[in-house]
């Protein structure tokens, strides 16, 4: 099978396109990074990968006349550097069917909540406020809408009682480095098939487990 090539959209740190990168090395995962494309100048991400010899393209959403001007050059930079699946972590735009037409069922993105609960900026502190039990991530397809598109995987995370936005957020974090390359490990074996809403992954293993937060007492 081909090497999925990957392109990475990011406003921010950077730290899901870092798990992502070490995972593929680490865990032989048939993908590769071939640009990253940030919006932000000066976002940590950048010195990331190029400190790892990875392509970045800077484009500031702000220098374009509107949003499908942006993705227009988005799409060119992904589609010169032969990219499959396009990964959002982290990335601070809205996208639309400018870029979404030109990579169908191929752009997918994180979020830190349990969508389709939280959704939109600040889903750890939104989850910490509503005093929910149980929180996590979600790894979904890209469509026009805020944090909608179908879903591809979850992970959950309890939330104790009291909890600040802050732990949560490490703690979802920490779920996230590991989702993700998960997810991406799916595309490169080209195991993701999606129907309207529903995604299915081939051979995956209908799951067992059920999390319960707080434990439940045994009878
Ligand atoms: C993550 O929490 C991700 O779920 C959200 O933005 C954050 C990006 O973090 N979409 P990083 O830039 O990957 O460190």
């Amino acid at each position: 099978m081909e090497t999925l090539r990957v392109g990475v959209l990011a406003s921010g740190t950077g730290s899901n396109f870092t798990a992502i990168d070490d995972a593929i090395g680490r865990e032989n995962i048939n993908a590769e990074i071939v640009v990253v494309v940030c919006n932000r100048v000066g976002a940590p991400v950048i010195g990331k990968a190029t400190h790892r010899k990875i392509p970045v393209e800077i484009l500031e959403h702000r220098l374009y006349k509107d949003r499908a001007a942006f993705d227009q050059a988005v799409a060119g930079v992904l589609q010169a550097h032969r990219v499959s699946l396009v990964a959002l972590a982290g990335f601070d735009r809205l996208v639309t069917n400018v870029l979404l037409d030109r990579f169908a069922d191929r752009v997918i993105n994180i979020h830190p909540a349990l969508l389709p609960a939280f959704p939109g900026t600040d889903a750890q502190a939104q989850a910490a406020e509503y005093g929910v039990a149980i929180t996590g991530a979600t790894v979904h397809l890209v469509d026009e809408k805020l944090d909608h598109g179908p879903i591809i995987a979850q992970a959950a995370v309890p939330v104790q009682p009291g909890e600040s936005a802050e732990t949560i957020r490490a703690r979802i974090l920490e779920q996230e480095h590991k989702l993700y390359p998960s997810v991406i490990r799916l595309f490169a074996e080209d195991r993701v098939r999606v129907r309207g809403r529903m995604v299915t992954v081939d051979g995956a293993e209908p799951s067992s487990d059920v999390l319960f937060s707080p434990p439940l007492a045994a009878d």
